[in-house]
């Protein structure tokens, strides 16, 4: 797939990620999500990138959201949370789009309850981060500015 110019990335947060610092701190961190996409968006100026964020914990706002994203950003980072193991309706979305797409994960999907094990959005996806925290999202936001970089 030849790569637009990253100039914007969109990030997607899945359901129950809008509670993130009071959620389960010890897997998921104590950062608000706030705060994480406030990082996000600085990290993406200091590459020269706009970053957008949003969350839903509906599933059909988030596939609108994916199909959207075909035309309005050059690069996509996704945390599906409890969606990655269950929607194909997410997969399909995301195997639509012609932009380069980062699943991550806060936690080590691989290291926990072995429901967790699966992801039906992967194969969709470019590439996946599971268990960096927060750094998963800005290390994906790197990769996808340096790939824009690195196409002939
Ligand atoms: C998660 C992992 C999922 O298994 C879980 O349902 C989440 C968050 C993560 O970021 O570690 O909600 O995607």
């Amino acid at each position: 797939m030849p790569l637009k110019p990253m100039k914007t990335i969109l990030v997607i947060h899945g359901p129950n990620l809008n509670l993130l610092g009071r959620r389960e701190p010890e897997i998921y961190g104590a950062d608000t999500l706030d705060a994480i996409n406030t990082e996000l968006v600085q990290a993406g100026k200091q590459l020269g990138v706009e970053v957008e964020t949003y969350q839903s914990n509906h599933e059909g706002d988030l596939v609108d959201r994916i199909q959207q994203a075909a035309d309005l950003a050059d690069g996509l980072v996704i945390n599906p949370a409890a969606y990655t193991h269950t929607s194909v309706a997410l997969r399909d979305a995301l195997q639509m789009l012609d932009i380069p797409v980062i699943e991550v994960h806060l936690s080590n999907i691989y290291r926990r309850a072995s429901f967790r094990h699966h992801s039906m959005t992967a194969p969709a996806t470019t590439g996946q981060i599971t268990g960096l925290g927060k750094n998963g999202y800005l290390l994906a936001i790197e990769a996808l500015v340096g790939m824009a970089a690195d196409a002939p």
